[in-house]
């Protein structure tokens, strides 16, 4: 049994998954003038709604909040705070997911208060409805059971973060030497997903640049965990 219940998610389900997204928006019989993406994680998703939906005007505003290895470190915030008109729109705010729903709280607040829409609705694939504060106005996949999605728009991010936080774990168990083969074994038996050697190697590379791992002394295939 894998550790944290991940789906690996593959380009073509984001998709279909947004095309379905567009069919319910439109299906409501509200249209919008413009959307706006949750950066990083709805620019993919509103990039395909704008293809979808035949929507031409595209902008963003980042979120900051989620931490590392599927962990909430800070508090959600505006990154770059500005201020537009958007009094004559209607505005689809989108995200790929609501987990906690903090994001699109803080941002669906921050656009009623600074770019006064005329309107406001909110869009996601997913929506974990146990845990989320808000739930979204249109979405694919009300979640009943907490997973994370391993999108593939983070998937070097994530593999980087996954490998950090075994080797963290490990290392107060006592282990601090690895090798590669050892890590990627334990990635797939604790998030129970392959995402492939190139992500892999990546993910390895990013932890040697960033001396969360070395290598040891005279040892060709061996790493010690710093
Ligand atoms: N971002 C926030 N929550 C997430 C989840 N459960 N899966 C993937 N990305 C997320």
């Amino acid at each position: 049994m894998p550790k944290v219940n991940t789906k690996l998610v593959a380009w073509e389900e984001v998709v279909e998954w947004c095309r379905k997204l567009a069919e319910v928006i439109e299906g409501s019989g509200w249209r919008p003038d413009i959307i706006v993406a949750i950066a990083r994680g709805g620019y993919v998703p509103a990039r395909l709604l704008c293809d979808f939906l035949d929507i031409h005007d595209l902008i963003s505003i980042q979120i900051l909040h989620w931490g590392k290895a599927a962990e909430i470190t800070a508090k959600a915030h505006v990154k770059y705070p500005y201020t537009i008109d958007l009094s004559e729109k209607r505005v689809l705010l989108v995200d790929d997911i609501v987990d906690t729903g903090d994001s699109i709280i803080v941002a669906k607040e921050y656009i009623e208060n600074h770019w006064k829409p005329q309107e406001i609705r909110v869009a996601a694939m997913q929506w974990i409805s146990p845990v989320a504060k808000i739930k979204p106005d249109y979405f694919v996949d009300e979640v009943k059971e907490w997973i994370w999605y391993q999108y593939p728009w983070t998937r070097a991010e994530d593999t980087t973060n996954f490998f950090e936080k075994i080797v963290s774990e490990k290392k107060k168990e006592g282990k601090v030497e690895w090798t590669f083969e050892e890590l990627v074994k334990e990635f797939k038996s604790w998030y129970g997903i392959d995402v492939g050697e190139a992500y892999y190697k990546l993910s390895f590379n990013r932890l040697l640049k960033t001396g969360v791992l070395k290598k040891k002394c005279g040892c060709k295939n061996t790493y010690i965990a710093v």
